[in-house]
C-alpha cells in the first residue's frame, strides 16, 4: 500500500512538474500598460525635435533630427566646452510622404573626427537648446545598453528610466522600435520620448516586423523607418540601411535584417560574408551579431519564424566564431549555452532574446516543454540588459526585470570570448572555410 501511495505522489510530482512553467513562480507578472499620452506640444518650425545619434564610421557620429520647417539647416555645432561650439558640419535633409501623411524635415548630419570617451556640447539647426553627448572609449571595458520592442507605453517609460540611470556607452535595439504600424505620427511621438537618451548615447538599431510598414501599390516597407533611422550601412559597405556593422572598442557588432532576403543568393548574405571575413580578431576580439527574429527560442510565441535565416546563416556566424546574438521579436528574456545546429556546441554563439522593452502587445508566458537542454534562463517580464565588455576575453551580461518599477537583476553570467578557445583556429576549425570560398 505505501509502495503504492508513493510511486502515486511521484507521478503527481513528475506531472506537475511536466505543467509548471519553467519560470519564477514567485513573482507576480504586471499586465501590460497603455500608451502613452502625447499633448499636442508645437514647437517653432526651426526647432529641432526627435534629436539621436548613431555611429558613423570610425570615431564619427550621426545625429538626425526632425524640424517641422522645411527652410531649416542641417547644420551642427559642437565643442568640448558649454555653449562654445568650435566646430560644425554640415549635413543632409531627407522627408517623405505616407498617404495623407507629411513627415518633417528629416536632418542627418555627420560630426568629426572625435575623441574617445569624451563630452561634447552640440546646437541642431543654429538656434534651440543644448544638447550633450558622449563619445564611447576607444579601448576596453565598454558597456552596451540592449533593449527590443520597446513601443511607447508605460511600461517603456520604466525600461528607459532603469537604462537612463545605468552607465553605458552604446544602446543596442534588435528590431520593434516605435510599434508606429502605419500611424505615422506615432514616429513622431516615439522620437520625443527616446531623445533624452537617443541625444546623449548613440542608439544603434536594426528593424523588426513592426518596422515593415507597405501599403502595397502605396508605401515601401520601411520607407518611415530608412528616412528617419539612418544607420552606418555607408560606411560598412552594405547596399542598405537594413543590414550593417561598426565597431567600438574591441567589439564588432553585425546588424542584420530579418526581413529582407537572406538567402545565399541574396545581397545580406554577400555583404555578410564579407563583412564576416574582414573581421580582424587582433583588433575586435568581440564579435556580437544582432537581429529580429531569435533562432534559438523555446517560447510559444514566434515559434519557429527564425528557422529559414537560420538555415542559412547559421554556417556563416559559426565559421567566423560569433560570441553573442542579441534579438528581440518574442516579448520575453530567455538565454542560451553556446550552440549551433540546435544544440549546444562550445565553439557557437550564445543567443539571448531581449523582445521585453516593454511594448503594448505584452509578455509571451507560454514556454515549450521540457525546456531544451540549450536553453539556460527563461522568464516572461519586462526589462533590459546590460553588456560590459572588460577585456578581450570576459564580459558580464546581466538583463535586469522591471519589478514594481525598481530594476532588480534576474540574471547574469560571466561570458567568455571565442579568442584563445581553439575555436577560430583554421586547422581545427574546418567550417571556417565557408568565408573564404568563393
Ligand atoms: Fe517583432
Amino acid at each position: 500500500m505505501e509502495t503504492k501511495t508513493t510511486i502515486s505522489m511521484l507521478l503527481l510530482c513528475v506531472l506537475l512538474s511536466i505543467s509548471l512553467p519553467a519560470v519564477r513562480t514567485d513573482y507576480v507578472r504586471p499586465q501590460p500598460r497603455k500608451n502613452l499620452q502625447f499633448p499636442w506640444n508645437p514647437k517653432h518650425p526651426s526647432l529641432p525635435q526627435q534629436v539621436h545619434l548613431s555611429l558613423a564610421g570610425e570615431n564619427h557620429m550621426r545625429i538626425s533630427w526632425v524640424t517641422d520647417g522645411k527652410s531649416a539647416p542641417s547644420i551642427v555645432e559642437y565643442g568640448t566646452s558649454p555653449g562654445e561650439y568650435t566646430l560644425s558640419s554640415q549635413g543632409e535633409a531627407t522627408s517623405y510622404n505616407y498617404l495623407f501623411y507629411s513627415s518633417g524635415k528629416i536632418h542627418h548630419t555627420v560630426i568629426g573626427p572625435l575623441e574617445h570617451d569624451t563630452v561634447y556640447f552640440y546646437r541642431c539647426g543654429g538656434q534651440g537648446p543644448e544638447f550633450q553627448l558622449k563619445t564611447p572609449p576607444g579601448q576596453f571595458p565598454v558597456t552596451f545598453a540592449v533593449a527590443g520592442d520597446l513601443g511607447q507605453t508605460g511600461w517603456t517609460k520604466s525600461t528607459l528610466d532603469h537604462i537612463d540611470k545605468c552607465i553605458y556607452d552604446v544602446h543596442l535595439l534588435p528590431g520593434d522600435l516605435s510599434y508606429a504600424d502605419c500611424l505615422q505620427h506615432r514616429w513622431d511621438t516615439f522620437g520625443e520620448l527616446v531623445q533624452p537618451l537617443a541625444s546623449a548615447r548613440p542608439w544603434m538599431v536594426t528593424q523588426g516586423n513592426h518596422e515593415k510598414e507597405k501599403i502595397p501599390f502605396f508605401t515601401d516597407a520601411f520607407a518611415s523607418y530608412n528616412a528617419r533611422w539612418k544607420m552606418p550601412f555607408e560606411e560598412s559597405e552594405s547596399a542598405s540601411n537594413l543590414y550593417y556593422s561598426f565597431e567600438v572598442a574591441g567589439v564588432h557588432v553585425v546588424m542584420l535584417g530579418s526581413y529582407t532576403d537572406y538567402d545565399e543568393l541574396s545581397d545580406q548574405y554577400s555583404w555578410l560574408k564579407a563583412d564576416l571575413s574582414k573581421v580582424d580578431r587582433k583588433k575586435t576580439p568581440w564579435l556580437v551579431v544582432l537581429f529580429h527574429v531569435p533562432w534559438y527560442n523555446s517560447n510559444y510565441a514566434h515559434q519557429g519564424e527564425g528557422d529559414g535565416m537560420m538555415a542559412a546563416m547559421e554556417p556563416l556566424l559559426y565559421a567566423a566564431g560569433v560570441d553573442l546574438v542579441l534579438t528581440g521579436h518574442v516579448h520575453a528574456y530567455e538565454r542560451s549555452k553556446r550552440v549551433n545546429k540546435g544544440k549546444s556546441d562550445p565553439c557557437g554563439a550564445v543567443h539571448i532574446t531581449i523582445g521585453d522593452g516593454g511594448n503594448r502587445e505584452g509578455l509571451a508566458q507560454k514556454y515549450v516543454h521540457p525546456t531544451p537542454e540549450w536553453s539556460v534562463f527563461r522568464e516572461a517580464s519586462f526589462g533590459h540588459g546590460e553588456l560590459k565588455i572588460v577585456n578581450s576575453t570576459h564580459a558580464f551580461w546581466s538583463w535586469h526585470r522591471n519589478d514594481d518599477d525598481e530594476p532588480v537583476r534576474s540574471d547574469q553570467v560571466w561570458l567568455n570570448s571565442l579568442i584563445g578557445s581553439g575555436c577560430l583556429e583554421e586547422k581545427t576549425y574546418e567550417s571556417r572555410k565557408i568565408l573564404f570560398s568563393p
